[in-house]
């Protein structure tokens, strides 16, 4: 029903004249408004056309957040004329969605679709720690939330722990609280107070000495354990500590080994977790757009992969792999070193990475990639990287015969760094 109303409206100029009344534009006495009433802002620049096409999206999340009766305000915020909001709100690109209440705001990171930022909205706006009362309460919780934490136990010191992790993490995860006797009788957390979360049909349960402190254990967590990641959770995997290895398929035209290669994934996920879990996270990607950007070539669907996200280093296998004896193996040659790191985040690579993304921007689609921004601090760097791309590295990948082996961005990618370093050596 909702679909076909958005289908008949969208593109109606009278529509888009109405859902437009909700959102405000914002003014310098925002600082004053913001005090006293929560705001969801879109803080956008005129020379931006992404934030355009944003635009619509954008009432359309005021007009949905209207209609839930929420008492969140919808603003936009032109930083061309405000330019005091990019420090304020630590703003590096646009359009910047940040929910803001008091002195206090988050940053969306997600997706930018209406229902992924509706759905950010109402969790930031309640509070940081959600309570179960009773066994309904924690049912429903259960049933409409694919992952979520959970403290047990009255007050205590890991109480006061959780809802600090609670107000830093709130942005990505729900948290709840619940007195033991509201947990069905499956769900065994023996010592009380504890902490948990409940994922992948199951729930972990924190153990302070073997996991170190709850704020690194929540942002081990806070994925599932095998997930379908888009572009957003890739690119928060930079944050993290753990190599990410994905399947990269095709959804739409799944091959068989397509197919293959997600229930190795899985299986290695789910049956050896315990052991390769604290390195890895484990997922499968559709398409190969992002990941391209992130080696800067040409990924084969379907492949497996190993990212470094944090350095946008990544490993590949040496050879197809077909069974999970061989995909283990593949990740062992990498944990003992034995597997070579390419890519990286040298000088070169980071210039040639800002020119990548300057072009493939353009052909991505916006509402499924992070870079489908305009980067307000690396903007002058892409005209740099322009530059510098063409003398540092002068790559003529054409002309080279197309690579024999499974694995061309390997043997391309070798290239490169031999050009790189004899370029160094010349200087
Ligand atoms: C938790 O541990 C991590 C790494 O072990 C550390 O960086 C962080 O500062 C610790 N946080 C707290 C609140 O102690
Ligand atoms: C990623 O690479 C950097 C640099 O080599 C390394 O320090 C870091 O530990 C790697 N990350 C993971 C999760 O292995």
């Amino acid at each position: 029903m909702t679909t076909a109303r958005h289908f008949i409206f969208s593109g109606l100029v009278v529509s888009i004249t109405l859902a437009a009344a909700y959102v405000e534009e914002l003014d310098e006495r925002f600082n004053e408004m913001r005090k006293s009433e929560p705001w969801l802002v879109e803080f956008y620049a005129p020379w931006c056309e992404y934030c355009k096409t944003f635009e619509l999206i954008w009432y359309d999340v005021a007009a949905e957040l209207k209609s839930q009766g929420s008492h969140i305000n919808v603003g936009k915020m032109d930083t061309t004329v405000y330019a005091d909001a990019v420090t304020d709100f630590k703003i590096h690109g646009y359009p910047s969605i940040i929910f803001i209440k008091g002195e206090k705001y988050f940053h969306f990171n997600g997706p930018r679709t209406k229902d992924a930022i509706v759905e950010f909205a109402s969790r930031v706006s309640g509070p940081f720690v959600r309570v179960l009362s009773s066994v309904r309460l924690f049912q429903h919780a259960l049933s409409h939330h694919q992952l979520f934490f959970l403290y047990v136990g009255g007050r205590s010191p890991l109480k006061g722990q959780f809802y600090k992790v609670a107000s830093e993490f709130v942005i990505h995860n729900y948290f709840f609280a619940a007195p033991p006797d509201v947990l069905p009788k499956a769900v065994a957390l023996q010592d009380v107070p504890s902490v948990a979360v409940f994922k992948d049909g199951s729930y972990v349960v924190y153990d302070e000495v073997r996991e170190g402190n709850l704020s690194s254990w929540v942002e081990r967590e806070r994925f599932p354990r095998y997930f379908l990641m888009d572009s957003f959770s890739l690119y928060q995997m930079g944050e993290r500590t753990k190599l990410v290895a994905v399947a990269v398929v095709d959804e739409k035209n799944p091959s068989a080994e397509s197919i293959r290669y997600k229930s190795l994934v899985e299986k290695v996920a789910t049956e050896h977790g315990e052991q390769y879990s604290t390195k890895f996270q484990f997922g499968y990607v559709d398409g190969n757009d992002y990941i391209n950007g992130v080696i800067m070539g040409d990924l084969p669907v379907p492949s497996i992969i190993v990212l470094n996200m944090s350095i946008d280093g990544y490993y590949l296998p040496g050879s197809t792999v077909k069974t999970i004896e061989e995909l283990l193996e593949f990740l062992n040659s990498i944990l003992t070193g034995r597997s070579e790191l390419f890519g990286g985040n040298g000088f070169l690579q980071r210039i040639k990475r800002l020119y990548y993304r300057a072009t493939s921007a353009l052909k991505t689609s916006f509402a499924s990639s992070p870079f489908g921004t305009c980067f307000l601090i690396s903007l002058p760097l892409v005209v740099i990287g322009f530059v510098a791309t063409g003398i540092c590295t002068a790559e003529r990948v054409d002309d080279e015969k197309a690579d024999d082996g499974p694995h061309p961005v390997v043997t391309r990618r070798k290239r490169a760094a031999v050009k790189h370093s004899e370029a160094k050596k010349k200087d």
